[in-house]
């Protein structure tokens, strides 16, 4: 596994604000996710997930167009079985994440996705699990940096019939390593809060 450090983290976040999505935000989400991803959800289901769990769906904005340009979209799942151990757990789920493509490389996903545990582990998650195409090396790197790893492979998930990776990892492994990235990213004047 990729070592967990947070000197494999570069931030290049000049310009760029990380805060909550908030109901104004929802067009540009949908515009980042139509962009981004083949995954198109409605905006009613964009809508609820902000109504259910607001406290973690995160955007990124770039101050000087007052624009969107990315997002991360999280949930909680309360008593599902752990990948990990022979017990029921409250799992923290990255539902969706993307970064439009000129904003790439700057650690903005990364940022999304640290303070999108930060907040996910203060509810009580202590697993945290997403999907990702078997295709989407970018993705999987950015998870493995985080100390995800493959925990199934599901078939045929993708409407177009590609398979799914789960990936997750335990709240002990990271938990320490997202503390300092938030820390990183307060002082570096990202966070909005
Ligand atoms: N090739 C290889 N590795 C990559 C790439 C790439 N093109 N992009 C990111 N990574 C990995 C690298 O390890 C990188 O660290 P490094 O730059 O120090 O090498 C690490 O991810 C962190 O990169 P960030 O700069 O934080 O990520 P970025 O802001 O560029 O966004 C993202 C990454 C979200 C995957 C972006 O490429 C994107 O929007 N892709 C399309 C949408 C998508 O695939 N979303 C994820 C789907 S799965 C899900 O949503 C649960
Ligand atoms: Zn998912």
């Amino acid at each position: 596994m990729v070592a967990l450090d947070i000197r494999g983290f570069r931030f290049s976040l000049d310009g760029i604000s990380i805060r909550r999505c908030g109901i104004e935000d929802i067009g540009g989400v949908i515009g980042v996710n139509r962009r981004t991803l083949p995954e198109n959800y409605s905006t009613s289901l964009f809508l609820a997930m902000l109504r259910r769990f607001r406290d973690i769906f995160f955007v990124a904005v770039d101050i000087s167009q007052d624009s969107i340009i990315g997002y991360c979209m999280n949930k909680l799942e309360y008593n599902t079985k752990s990948f990990f151990a022979a017990k029921k757990v409250t799992k923290g789920h990255v539902f969706s994440i993307g970064v439009l493509h000129e904003y790439r490389r700057r650690g903005i996903a990364s940022a999304l996705m640290v303070v999108s545990l930060k907040h996910m582990f203060m509810l009580g998650a202590s697993e945290i699990f997403l999907e990702v195409r078997v295709s989407n090396t970018p993705a999987q790197n950015l998870y493995n940096k985080f100390g995800f790893e493959v925990v199934m492979r599901v078939p045929r998930y993708y409407a177009d019939g590609e398979d799914a990776y789960v990936m997750a990892v335990p709240r002990e492994r990271i938990e320490s390593l997202i503390d300092e990235l938030y820390l990183r990213l307060r002082e570096l004047g990202v966070l909005e809060e």
